[in-house]
């Protein structure tokens, strides 16, 4: 499938000069929907794996079902202030702003083995950061995993230690 085809493309959001890939059109075609999960679930079998943890809010859309297909945990990676229980927290910038993301403290265990998932790998801040999180936790990042990267922002270059998957590479 034409996976490329599917995201709709947005000029000047959310500011002027950025090219927002909208990957909305893509989730809400079933067959486009199912076909990248398992794609991406196809380009993760052979991980080895404890754990899928993604941030919030579009890595959610991806590594839930993902997380299902291959019947792992689920780690949640939020924005500041949802988790109830203690967290541990790593800021980062983002291609537009800074944010933060926050986990649960022992959500993922010393030697646990972590597929990071998120929808689109851009200057890589985020996933980054989701790294951090991994290593400060003691766990180990198995592989990072994108429905889409965006090519030329420099998100690859800061994954280079990491095996990465992304089934739709397209210009930024
Ligand atoms: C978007 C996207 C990725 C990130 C990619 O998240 O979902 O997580 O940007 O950019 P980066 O590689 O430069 O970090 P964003 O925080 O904008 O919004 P979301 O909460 O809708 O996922
Ligand atoms: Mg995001």
């Amino acid at each position: 499938m034409d996976f490329a085809n599917k995201i709709r493309l947005i000029k000047d959001f959310p500011k002027p000069g950025v090219n927002f890939r909208d990957i909305t059109t893509l989730l809400q075609d079933g067959q486009a929907f199912k076909a990248a999960v398992d794609a991406m679930t196809q380009a993760c079998a052979d991980m080895e794996i404890d754990l899928i943890a993604c941030p919030e809010a579009r890595g959610f859309v991806l590594g839930a079902p993902l997380a299902y297909n291959m019947g792992k945990g689920l780690v949640l990676f939020r924005k500041p202030g949802k988790l109830p229980g203690k967290t541990i927290k790593h800021s980062y910038q983002l291609e537009y702003g800074m944010d933060s993301l926050e986990m649960h403290e022992g959500a993922i265990l010393p030697g646990q083995k972590v597929l990071l998932v998120d929808d689109v790998l851009a200057t890589g801040g985020t996933v980054a950061a989701g790294v951090e999180l991994i290593k400060q936790s003691g766990g180990q990042v198995a592989g990072v995993a994108f429905l889409m990267e965006l090519l030329g922002l420099g998100g690859r270059e800061k994954l280079r230690d990491h095996r990465v998957i992304s089934l739709i590479k397209c210009d930024a």
